[in-house]
């Protein structure tokens, strides 16, 4: 099975095994990636949000709890935004099944533009990001997170499903297409140096207002162990950015 972007979540045993990963409490997701993303994030009151590869929506659910006006999540697994839907069901929130690449973005509609963990996937970014650019307000932000440079250089020495303990960073500025044994299935994602995602923002005008590579901090932990493991590879880099007024 060899398959792109948010057809790869399609696949039964892929979608479970990663929902069944994605909703436990030690995540690295939860406890790296999600408090960086807030940290940025915030203020949402009656601010209107588009989320790009927008998984179960679950973060829209909160962002909607926490009196954000409106928001509206982007997905291309048809799997993902069935359970999407469900998630944001009784709310305002909108989840809308197409691609980051195609879909219609309004000119200048969002105070907030979010993609978390999906732009690897993709692999041209400057229309994203131009389309980004133009469906912000002048002022809004964009903030996203990806797999870390050093994590998509090179997956040879790490077999899937294993604990993490060190990491071979090879062929770090030849970018492009890595394809990896992953949850079960074969996944194509696509490397970029940081130094890429950089210039990417600045190309298409954004003023870049942060880069984090979410540090461990210990509240976030349960278990002392993983946040010792935690300090030796870093698995997320994470962008904030702004249209100039
Ligand atoms: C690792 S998951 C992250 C989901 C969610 N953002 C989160 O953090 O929980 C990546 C998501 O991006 C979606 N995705 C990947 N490529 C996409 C594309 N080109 N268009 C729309 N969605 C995409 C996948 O289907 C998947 O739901």
């Amino acid at each position: 099975m060899e398959e792109m972007g948010s057809n790869f979540y399609n696949n039964e045993t892929v979608f479970a095994t990663y929902m069944r990963h994605r909703q436990g409490a030690d995540t690295p997701n939860e406890t790296l990636e999600k408090p960086v993303i807030l940290e940025l994030v915030y203020p949402i009151t009656n601010k209107r949000i588009l989320d790009l590869g927008c998984g179960d929506a679950a973060i829209g659910r909160e962002f909607l709890d926490h009196a954000a006006a409106s928001y509206i999540g982007v997905e291309g697994s048809h799997k993902m935004i069935e359970t999407a839907i469900q998630t944001l069901n009784g709310t305002l929130g909108e989840a809308i099944l197409q691609t980051i690449e195609d879909w219609a973005y309004p000119s200048i509609a969002f105070d907030i533009v979010l993609a978390r963990l999906s732009l690897h996937y993709i692999a041209d970014l400057l229309p994203v990001f131009t389309n980004v650019f133009r469906t912000l307000i002048p002022g809004g932000k964009f903030v996203f997170s990806v797999e870390h440079s050093v994590i998509t250089s090179c997956h040879r020495g790490w077999n899937a499903g294993t604990l993490r303990q060190d990491w071979i960073v090879d062929n770090y500025v030849l970018t492009g297409l890595r394809a990896t044994n992953w949850l079960g299935g074969t996944v194509k994602k696509y490397h970029r140096t940081i130094e890429d995602y950089f210039d990417l923002l600045q190309t298409v005008g954004f003023r870049i207002e942060a880069l984090r590579e979410a540090h461990p901090q210990p509240q976030h932990f349960h278990d002392t162990e993983t946040y010792e493991r935690r300090k030796r590879i870093p698995l997320f880099l994470i962008l904030a950015a702004r249209k100039p007024e």
